[in-house]
């Protein structure tokens, strides 16, 4: 192993040492992962070799939440090279093979277009002739992105953490926490310093439908944290606004452009909007890895729709329509800019007008 790889190595072992725990990991030449379908009730590992079956994972949601989709991505690629035999120029086809298969999973979180942007131009820039070389630099990539989560990860909490106030009952949607990166996680990761820091806060999860990421995943986490919580059903939040119970609101981002448009779960339009009304702050907390340097109008948002049964079930279970009805499903929404009141990133706050902001930020990678 280069000393190169092995610093890497060590980097992410001591980072991952102090967060609770990753979904998601480089074993041995496979990728392994925490189905976070089976949550709450199991906690199963899966690991594999294979690239299709690494992007059927990501499509259905056993790994999910952008930036872990994102760093499950890079370690897949690595992984398609490292297994394969043969000269520079085979190993380079199979990465990038591993590249188009990947990046047509999902279509929204940007942190996974990141990451193969970023294998792809390190499989297409290497002009040696080792195979063993090719394989060391394309892991190596793979584990700087994850070391990069992990670090971003943390300093967001960080620096997020210091805008929540002793005493407030915080909001969150979906789930942003461990399982939904590569470690610790963005809103969560935030909500979880805090309270480590000793701030005495409440938690309103909701519960996220169609697929209960709120009620599955981020219960499962703040229970595992300690930390105070109650869990709400999607159409509760503005009766809860009404009555003064929610005084800021966190979520993380799939896709933030460079002017703050924020594409996340489904439903957040809507808490944000509510949030607006009652004058409540709404902040994103999402990396850099998470916005993408173009405008809103430049390029549009593509949202995933998602299979209909997913609402006229549930978890696919149990029918909750007759049978024929027919559903939609979009996964995402997007929030305009007016109604942010700051993105938190690894980097700093971005404040509005978040086109200059959002500049310097990416400016300063
Ligand atoms: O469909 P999912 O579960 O992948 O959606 C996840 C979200 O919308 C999260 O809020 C987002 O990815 C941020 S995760 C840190």
């Amino acid at each position: 192993m280069s000393k190169n790889l092995e610093e890497l190595r060590e980097k992410l072992e001591s980072l991952l040492r102090k967060v609770d725990f990753t979904p998601v990991y480089w074993k041995d030449g496979k990728v392994v992962w925490l189905d976070v379908t089976l949550l709450p009730w199991e906690e199963v590992y899966r690991e594999t070799r294979d690239v299709s079956r690494l992007a059927e994972a990501i499509k259905n949601l056993e790994i999910r939440g952008a930036p872990a989709i994102g760093v499950a991505a890079g370690l897949g690629v690595a992984m398609a090279v490292y297994n394969a035999s043969g000269s520079v120029n085979e190993l380079k086809s199979e990465g990038l093979k591993a590249v188009s298969i990947l990046r047509s999973t999902r279509p929204t979180a940007y942190n996974l277009f990141y990451a193969l942007d970023r294998m792809e131009r390190v499989i297409r820039a290497y002009e040696g002739s080792s195979p063993s070389e090719l394989k060391e630099e394309v892991l190596g990539e793979a584990l700087s992105i994850m070391i990069e989560d992990l670090e971003a990860n943390l300093k967001m909490g960080e620096i997020g953490s210091e805008l929540i106030t002793d005493g407030e009952t915080v909001l969150t949607h979906c789930n942003t926490g461990s399982l939904a990166t590569s470690g610790l996680g963005t809103a969560l990761g935030i909500i979880k310093t805090a309270w480590r820091k000793g701030k005495s806060i409440r938690v309103i999860a909701t519960e996220t439908r169609p697929l209960l990421q709120g009620a599955r995943l981020t219960a499962w986490e703040l229970k595992k944290a300690g930390i105070p919580f109650k869990l709400v059903t999607d159409n509760m939040v503005g009766y809860l606004f009404y009555e003064g119970l929610v005084d800021r609101v966190i979520v993380g981002a799939d896709r933030i452009t460079i002017d703050g448009y924020v594409a996340n779960k489904i439903g957040t339009y809507t808490i944000a909007t509510v949030a607006w009304r009652h004058g409540k702050p709404f902040h994103v907390a999402a990396p850099t890895s998470t916005i993408h340097p173009v405008s809103y109008k430049e390029k549009k948002i593509v949202i995933e729709h998602r299979n209909p049964a997913e609402v006229t079930t549930i978890l696919g279970r149990l029918e909750i329509a007759p049978k024929g009805t027919e559903a939609l499903n979009p996964a995402f929404d997007v929030t305009p800019p007016e109604l942010v009141t700051s993105i938190i990133t690894e980097k700093g706050v971005a404040w509005p007008p978040y086109i200059d902001s959002l500049r310097r930020i990416i400016g300063s990678q």
